[in-house]
């Protein structure tokens, strides 16, 4: 049987939380991974953009062959891409924002912070989702430093204390007892994040049950076998070369030169 190939982007290394997930739950599976560093950060673009963005890169990740597409990114499922994507495309496209709110929604005792770029945090995507749920109080905070500072390699010091403390300091004040990573960026940030909210806040990483329901999907996948993933940029190849072995736990030895909108492939 072929191997199952899972596409993952994001604007940068943020998905690279997702690709992690899914190799732990999928070890089987072969992973393309597109960041798009051309337009890294995505916070404070317009939704219709990151749409833009997100439906050609899951066309382009298809023309790669993947079997399903995973948006590794919180503004894409804010964005609604995965709609338009559902509708236009023949085989999956997955999305963080559902798995994220129902992993929440599970541990809560009732009042759920939400940390996101300016644009999820717009689009009340969370919220919605959360209370469709039943969760009764849902706090959400735009953190807009937090990607810049994880691109650089920055996930603690005191340059991301004071980030942290500042960000997180109304959501501690409200009396959140669980808080979800809305950007696929922030788990980097996970320690000092913790340190400064305490032992009595349940921190939610959406890629563990979304990981989860990918391997639920593609149980060939879940045996491990020996892969060799892809990685592809549309911008500086900088931070996925530099910070991917790292974040990934895997050697990145190349990467693969796309333009996004797409119109050709470049290997450095
Ligand atoms: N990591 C992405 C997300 O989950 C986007 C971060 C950004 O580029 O602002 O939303």
């Amino acid at each position: 049987m072929a191997q199952v190939t899972i596409g993952v982007f994001d604007s940068g290394v943020g998905g690279l939380t997702v690709a992690r997930a899914l190799r732990e739950a999928l070890p089987g599976a072969r992973l393309l991974y597109l960041a798009d560093t051309a337009h890294v950060p995505y916070g404070g673009r317009p939704l219709a953009q990151i749409r833009d963005f997100a439906l050609q890169i899951i066309d382009f990740l298809f023309t790669q062959g993947a079997d399903a597409v995973v948006m590794g990114c919180n503004m894409s499922a804010a964005s609604g891409a995965d709609e338009v994507a559902h509708a236009r495309f023949p085989r999956p496209v997955f999305a963080v924002v559902d798995p994220g709110s129902r992993a929440a929604q599970a541990v809560t005792r009732g009042t759920v912070g939400v940390i996101a770029t300016q644009g999820t945090v717009t689009s009340g995507i969370y919220g919605r989702t959360l209370r469709a749920l039943g969760v009764a109080q849902v706090h959400e905070q735009a953190c807009p430093a937090f990607v810049p500072l994880v691109e650089r390699g920055l996930d603690d010091g005191p340059e991301v204390e004071a980030a942290v403390a500042a960000y997180l300091a109304p959501l501690r004040d409200a009396g959140v007892d669980t808080l979800v990573f809305g950007c696929t960026h922030y788990p980097y940030l996970r320690a000092p994040i913790a340190r400064f909210l305490g032992p009595g806040v349940a921190l939610v990483d959406p890629a563990d049950l979304l990981a989860a329901e990918v391997a639920a999907a593609f149980p060939a996948a879940v045996v491990p076998a020996p892969t060799e993933h892809r990685f592809f940029c549309s911008g500086a190849p900088d931070s996925l070369l530099r910070e991917g072995p790292r974040l990934l736990g895997l050697p990145i030895p190349r990467v693969e030169r796309v333009d996004v909108p797409v119109e050709q492939v470049v290997t450095f």
